[in-house]
């Protein structure tokens, strides 16, 4: 239980810790998108002063190929102690459409809570949910107890990453090469969600990915669609006549051998995801499409949490701005993405996605493939203790015990801590189902903030109430 002067502290430091937050996030730290590099550093470089400030120790930027980590440590709670490595990111996702946003992505704005909520604000931002908000939660809870008492329950280390949202790349090199300053006991990370204000989640199970660009190449150049047409295969018509052999009508993955990995789900686990009160009715409530879609033998929540996909993320190709022109455009593009489950090799699926593509390419036009390093899939032990430590305490905060689950999601590290530093992760996530993540209007549930700093200063005392027998 938290101490009524840690309670207080927390709640005098509410309005400061949230206009820190929004400090934060109206650097538009974009991963992917070049231009927004020297923001990106911006983000990593105000995420160094603040931890400083919160009494992190040897806090530094880190510089890598891609964009800088961010690490910082406080480690005076005894070799006794078990030790937590913090992960997140301070990256976000592109903001466009633009246009759909309510207000400005990087101008932070709170809004009373909307929909299902009874009560509290929300806070809207591209970054709010993910992963600033939630990677500040634990800054702000070490913030709390070295305030209040001069200490932390456990050591501590955080390895905040920029490049999340682009496949986590330099973040991969640097965890097998550094596993001397990152050991650990285990693994803390927030960048999941919760079913509801009053159902925290823990997730055991993230999808893995793997991604591509495809280019359609059919004449040298445009041409006339009036000279040419009927004569030559338009890539836009190509492209497209290929997209859509990759699912039959029940939304099967049609590429050869993209199943033979994927292991049926048990009748144990089965039953686990039963319990998880989600179904068509829900899915369709929160993302506002017409029906839902894909393999009928599988539930909603199995087909996000363990089934694998192929996305189309987006395609274009010829003229589509204003105005009208007859044209039989040189090229056309598409960005694909697979989630994988685990057994699924990325590089294979890889592989295979391009195999079939290119067999299925008529000769009248040229097919390229851009596969990028994708990530595997990750599962987590739900015996390992520090999972009883995050159910017990959402119990203390929320009130509720967490239900278990699995996400369609990708965190593509989350592997390499489990391999290179043998240690389990704890998902203990505070975003909610509407949250708007990668999506315009993006937001935060406020209440979600501050509870999430008590959730993780309760944590971190179950943590420290352990004595570490090797
Ligand atoms: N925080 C998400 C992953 C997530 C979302 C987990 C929802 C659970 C529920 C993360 O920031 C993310 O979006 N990852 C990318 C990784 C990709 C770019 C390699 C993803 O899943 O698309
Ligand atoms: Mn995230
Ligand atoms: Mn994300």
């Amino acid at each position: 239980m938290m101490s009524t002067q840690l309670q207080s502290y927390l709640t005098n430091a509410q309005t400061r810790q949230l206009d820190e937050l929004i400090a934060w996030l109206r650097i538009p730290s974009i991963s992917t998108i070049s231009a927004h590099q020297p923001d990106v550093l911006a983000a990593a470089q105000w995420l160094v002063e603040n931890m400083r400030q919160s009494g992190l120790e040897n806090v530094e930027l880190i510089e890598t190929e891609g964009h800088p980590l961010v690490y910082g440590d406080w480690l005076h709670a005894g070799t006794d102690k078990p030790t937590v490595l913090v992960y997140g990111h301070y990256d976000v996702q592109p903001v466009d459409p633009l246009a759909l946003w309510h207000t400005p992505p990087f101008e932070p704005t709170v809004r009373a809570g909307q929909g299902y909520r009874q009560e509290g604000d929300d806070l809207y931002a591209r970054g709010s949910s993910d992963d600033k908000g939630q990677t500040f939660i634990h800054v702000k809870a070490v913030e709390a107890l070295l305030q209040t008492t001069g200490a932390l329950p456990v050591n501590i280390k955080f390895l905040i990453e920029g490049e999340e949202e682009a496949g986590s790349q330099a973040i991969g090199l640097y965890v097998p090469a550094h596993v001397e300053q990152l050991a650990a006991d285990l693994c803390l990370i927030s960048d999941t969600g919760m079913l509801a204000p009053d159902q925290p989640v823990i997730t055991y199970g993230l999808r893995g990915n793997w991604t591509a660009e495809i280019t359609v190449t059919g004449p040298s150049q445009d041409l006339h669609s009036g000279v040419y047409g009927g004569a030559t295969h338009n890539p836009n018509q190509a492209l497209c006549e290929l997209l859509a052999a990759l699912h039959d009508k029940d939304g099967h993955v049609t590429v050869p051998g993209f199943y033979d990995q994927v292991p049926e789900l048990s009748d144990a686990e089965r039953a686990l995801l039963a319990n998880v009160p989600y179904d068509e009715a829900k899915l369709l409530a929160d993302n506002g499409a017409p029906a839902a879609y894909g393999e009928p033998a599988y539930t909603v929540v199995e087909r996000i949490g363990a089934r694998p996909t192929l996305e189309i993320n987006g395609m274009w190709g010829g003229f589509i701005t204003e105005g009208f022109k007859t044209v039989i455009p040189s090229q056309a593009h598409a960005k694909l993405s697979c989630r994988l489950v685990p057994n699924q090799d990325p590089a294979e699926i890889g592989q295979l996605v391009e195999a079939y593509l290119q067999q299925l390419a008529p000769p009248t036009i040229k097919v390229e493939v851009q596969g990028r390093p994708g990530s595997p899939a990750y599962t987590a032990s739900l015996a390992s203790p520090a999972i009883q430590w995050a159910a017990a305490a959402y119990q203390a905060v929320f009130g509720v015990a967490p239900i278990y689950k699995r996400e369609g999601g990708s965190i593509p590290i989350v592997n390499k801590f489990q391999a290179a530093l043998d240690i389990p992760i704890v998902l203990m996530g505070f975003g909610l189902p509407d949250d708007n993540l990668h999506a315009p209007n993006e937001k935060f549930y406020l209440p979600n903030f501050y509870k999430g700093i008590e959730t993780s200063i309760t944590f971190l005392q179950a943590c420290g109430a352990q004595t570490k027998t090797d």
